[in-house]
């Protein structure tokens, strides 16, 4: 089996480097596992997971171990049903297509952890802002499926901002803009889950949103109850109009923390006060499965001024908390902004921001899979171009990013303007990733001294799609300006 999954996996790498279209490559040869092993979910709620695989179509799917109330449909992989029973359940997948059969052990966790690896996804607010709508919602699920991101573990489909009617409900329920969404949040949530995704939105612990709409204070459990019947999966929750106090911002997030809990429904809870009051310490209390650490991130490299972060911004207060992202709950240093080349109606800040080079933005994916950041798109997944699909879509990438073990990267050095991180992985390799943070090319040494490590080591390029060399002492790099080498290194027996 391993040979295959070997095989298999070189068949894909060998596409890569090539020339041909990544779409096109993703679904070629046998069966390739990606994204989360490890899956939780609150005992008797809905559960919706869709196997990622890529590889020919048709693919068949089976498993062994399933616990009771969960079906796996065989044409699409998505696992669906509800499990009463709490408890960790090891799962046997089985993906078959012309070109071979490949398998994998999942773990489903039923009990009261969500979002054991960070979730991927897109979310509407950096490119979209207000002409967000049903439409665009119900395109981007489809583009989602059609690029392949969710072959690849991409799961989320997340309204922001905007999505409200002027008021709520003469009985206080909210409410969605009936233009915008004339089918209600239940149709398009239905939508979302039937192409095997899931459906986020946005609310706010003040009385208003961002954008002024109406909020959720004093709302809270009506809110959640309601999103819950929607058939909503993740909950972002903003923090304009109200006060500035930190014990205010933690019984806000725990009251609706709370609500989400009993809501009757798995509902991911993500923080957004923008890493005011160290939400990275009490986050996981509120009920939080991730948290902002930072203000908003902007199109731009470097710079910016203190509510405009560009990425080197937000990296530098980043590799102060990385210990504090662990499985359930994450650092969120923002969503990704690969793609969106000065495009974004709120990243571009009114045109000024023009966008930022794809070596910039694989940085910046790179790092952020690296500290076990939530990667969620922002661009226009209708259409992407070949680079920013290359670079959302590197399925090495994901797999360090969704690895089950969880632990986020550190930082191990800093030198002539290199950034050297490490992440152990759970099958023993570690995932080093060589940052360049200047703008000229260097020439940086390796050392598995640098890395706490002793042996003999394969090393294989994450980008580049091909083995780097033997790591026995020191292995000689060169690094372009503001790239980012990612290696996985092995112990070699
Ligand atoms: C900001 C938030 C953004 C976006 C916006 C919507 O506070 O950080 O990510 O959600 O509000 O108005």
């Amino acid at each position: 089996m391993k040979v295959r999954i070997t095989a298999a996996l070189l068949l894909l790498f060998c596409f890569f480097n090539g020339t041909a279209q990544l779409q096109q490559l993703l679904y070629e040869g046998p069966p390739v596992f990606h994204g989360a092993k490890v899956i939780g979910n609150r005992p008797g709620t809905d559960f919706l997971f869709t196997v990622p695989a890529t590889g020919e179509r048709p693919i068949t799917f089976f498993s062994a171990g399933l616990p009771k109330g969960l079906n796996l449909e065989a044409t699409s992989g998505i696992i669906r049903g509800k499990v009463n029973e709490a408890g960790e359940y090891k799962v046997k997948i089985i993906a078959g297509n012309s070109k071979g059969k490949t398998e994998q052990e999942i773990t489903i966790v039923i009990g009261d952890k969500l979002c054991l690896t960070p979730p991927l996804g897109w979310n509407s607010w950096n490119v979209f802002t207000n002409t967000l709508d049903e439409k665009m919602v119900m395109d981007m699920a489809d583009a989602m499926v059609h690029s392949g991101m969710r072959d690849l573990g991409y799961q989320y489909i997340n309204m922001d901002d905007y999505w409200h009617d002027s008021t709520r409900a003469p009985d206080g329920k909210p409410v969605p803009n009936p233009e915008k969404f004339p089918h209600g949040i239940k149709w398009l949530a239905d939508y979302v889950h039937s192409k095997g995704l899931k459906l986020g939105i946005y609310s706010d612990a003040g009385s208003k949103t961002c954008g002024k709409c109406f909020g959720s204070y004093g709302y809270e459990e009506m809110d959640a109850n309601t999103y819950a019947e929607w058939g909503v999966d993740l909950l972002k929750y903003d923090f304009c109009f109200v006060p500035w106090k930190k014990m205010e911002a933690i019984a806000r997030y725990k009251k609706m923390g709370d609500a989400l809990k009993s809501s009757n429904r798995s509902i991911v809870y993500s923080i957004c006060n923008w890493g005011l009051f160290k939400p990275w310490e009490w986050g996981p209390e509120a009920g939080g499965n991730y948290w902002r650490t930072t203000p908003d991130i902007f199109d731009i490299w470097r710079g910016g001024i203190p509510f405009v972060m560009s990425t080197m911004r937000i990296l530098k207060k980043q590799n102060k908390i990385l210990a504090y992202g662990k499985p359930g709950h994450w650092n969120d240093p923002d969503m990704l902004i690969v793609g969106n080349y000065g495009q974004g109606k709120a990243t571009s800040w009114k045109g000024k921001f023009k966008g930022m080079t794809d070596v910039q933005y694989q940085s910046h994916m790179s790092l952020w899979a690296m500290m076990n950041a939530p990667l969620l798109s922002s661009c226009d997944l209708r259409n992407m171009n070949e680079a920013t699909k290359k670079i959302l879509m590197n399925p090495e990438l994901l797999s360090i990013n969704q690895d089950a073990k969880g632990e986020s990267a550190t930082l191990v050095l800093k030198k002539n303007g290199i950034w050297l991180y490490k992440k152990n992985l759970k099958d023993g390799s570690v995932a080093v990733a060589v940052f360049n943070t200047s703008k000229k090319e260097k020439q940086f040494e390796l050392t598995l001294e640098q890395l706490g490590l002793t042996g003999t080591h394969i090393a294989h390029d994450v980008w580049q799609h091909t083995e780097a060399g033997i790591l026995k002492d020191k292995m000689p790099l060169t690094v372009k300006g503001n790239e980012t080498v990612v290696l996985r290194i092995k112990q070699s027996n």
